[in-house]
């Protein structure tokens, strides 16, 4: 059988996507609170008062306008104030996920629930005390906690006040964060990953299209630089706390291919391997920038505060573990895109060859298997898939039954090509599907994508009871589970 004994199966979730409480056990705000919702066709909007007083908004990468403040508006819905109200409902989440066998499950901490505004010098005691039930829950059921520590959630006061990740004070103020998690539930936890697919910063200027000043990826590159030394210090304290930690980076992986055999898109895929998947597993993996870096750096102008101490770190704080995201591939030319399909941050053209689901994203469970492979060659560390999975419409009947042969169809497929990874030598030690339960979608804000085992009665609108039931890929999963992966039926 392929899949080791103590293979880690389980389901992933973030804080901000499930747990709702935006504003209940002193927590602070973050900017997925002022995030309104959106569809496939219409992007999210960040909501905000001029300094005139009006009511505005803008997209996501748009800077806050000078003299304006963040701000919740009346005449909005904000789907991830109450997400699917895990902060109520944990207790019966974390049932159904042990019913399901789960030996893993993933989920993040709030930073502005612990430090509301981030400066803070001691967290604030019931969100710590929130999260420790979390964990004393799963460990109820022997379910082993495998804890995000940022997940897209920066505290909005950072980001408002005190330039976020531009900052180099942030890195400190991060750190202090990260200690807590480790001093508070030592014991409890023992799996850490330290930054959400940390990559997308440097994805999301090509996946949001247009022309992109130099200056963009100035902030870009230097946001990632001190993100880069936050996860070294944190892993080094870690390790000190607690030498069992097992702590890794987060990537969100796309395998990419070239899209013709043209020598120059071979190239230029090569590059998009370097700039958007090396750049950064290569600092937290390896502990140093890769030598393609400089070019990098050089094609926009970029010129970096870096210090000799930082890179001191980056070298001593080298993650345990190769952690990612896998959901789809992309193809990259240098000709012209007839046509573009785009999802999870990497835009190009469309693949003959593969199947796209409702919201474009390329179904390529073989670009798993590619992944797992040139990654483990790279790194020779342990590896997890900490999220996959298929977001997608789901039906309720008369009778209450989900049946979604879709999701068990994607997860099979992706479950042999890791299996087939693992045959061919890979040190795959957990997989968690990603949004085990439904969750609100990252990208678009959407209830309607819908990700999970578990079905939430809960809307776009934000109507629904909250009611949790198990669709047909809960009892499919379970099986898989009890049979270590040898029953995929
Ligand atoms: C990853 C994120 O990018 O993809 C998750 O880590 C996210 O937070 C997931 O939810 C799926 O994306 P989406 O946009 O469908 O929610």
């Amino acid at each position: 059988m392929a899949f080791p004994n103590g293979f880690l199966w389980g389901g992933a979730v973030a804080a901000n996507q499930w747990e709702g409480g935006w504003n209940l056990g002193g927590r602070g705000p973050a900017m997925t609170d002022v995030t309104t919702g959106g569809t496939v066709n219409e992007h999210r909007k960040v909501t905000y008062i001029d300094k005139d007083g009006n009511h505005c908004t803008m997209l996501q990468h748009e800077k806050l306008p000078e003299g304006a403040h963040y701000a919740v508006l009346d005449e909005y819905h904000y789907p991830n104030h109450e997400a699917v109200d895990g902060y109520h409902h944990y207790k019966e989440d974390i049932a159904l996920f042990a019913e399901m066998g789960f030996k893993q499950f993933r989920m993040s901490i709030s930073w502005s629930r612990l430090y509301p505004t981030g400066l803070e010098k001691e967290p604030n005691r019931e969100g710590v005390e929130f999260y420790r039930s979390v964990f004393e829950e799963c460990r109820k059921y022997d379910i082993e906690p495998l804890v995000t520590i940022w997940h897209f959630d920066t505290p909005l006061y950072l980001e408002e006040h005190c330039g976020g990740w531009l900052n180099r004070e942030t890195i400190d103020l991060y750190v202090r964060f990260a200690t807590t998690c480790f001093t508070e539930y030592k014991g409890l936890v023992h799996h850490w990953l330290t930054f959400n697919e940390i990559n997308n910063t440097i994805m999301f200027l090509d996946f949001a299209g247009g022309e992109h000043a130099d200056q963009e990826y100035q902030d870009a590159y230097q946001h990632l630089h001190y993100q880069f030394v936050a996860s070294a210090k944190a892993v080094m304290i870690g390790h000190a706390i607690d030498p069992d930690n097992m702590i890794g980076c987060m990537i969100c992986g796309i395998t990419n291919y070239p899209a013709t055999c043209d020598p120059k898109d071979i190239l230029a895929c090569q590059h998009q391997w370097e700039k958007n998947i090396y750049y950064c597993g290569d600092v937290q993996v390896l502990g140093a920038y890769g030598s393609y870096a400089t070019r990098l750096w050089k094609e926009h102008n970029v010129s970096l505060d870096i210090t000799d101490e930082d890179l001191e770190l980056l070298s001593a704080g080298t993650v345990d573990m190769y952690t990612f995201s896998y959901y789809m591939s992309s193809l990259v030319t240098t000709h012209k895109v007839t046509d573009q399909v785009a999802g999870n941050f990497s835009k190009g053209q469309k693949n003959e060859y593969l199947e796209y689901s409702d919201w474009g994203w390329a179904v390529d469970p073989d670009g798993l298997q590619y992944y797992l492979e040139m990654m483990y060659q790279r790194y020779n560390v342990p590896m997890m898939v900490v999220e996959n999975g298929l977001g997608a419409y789901d039906k309720v009947e008369e009778d209450g039954s989900i049946h979604d042969p879709y999701r068990i169809d994607y997860f099979r497929k992706h479950i042999k090509a890791m299996e087939k990874a693992i045959e061919n030598g890979v040190d795959v030690i957990g997989y968690t599907t990603w949004g085990c339960i439904d969750v609100v979608s990252a990208g678009t804000g959407e209830m309607r994508k819908r990700y999970g085992f578990i079905y939430v009665d809960m809307d776009d609108e934000g109507k629904g009871t909250m009611k949790r039931s198990r669709k047909d890929s809960f009892y499919w999963y379970k099986k898989v589970i009890a049979s270590n992966g040898a029953d995929l039926d």
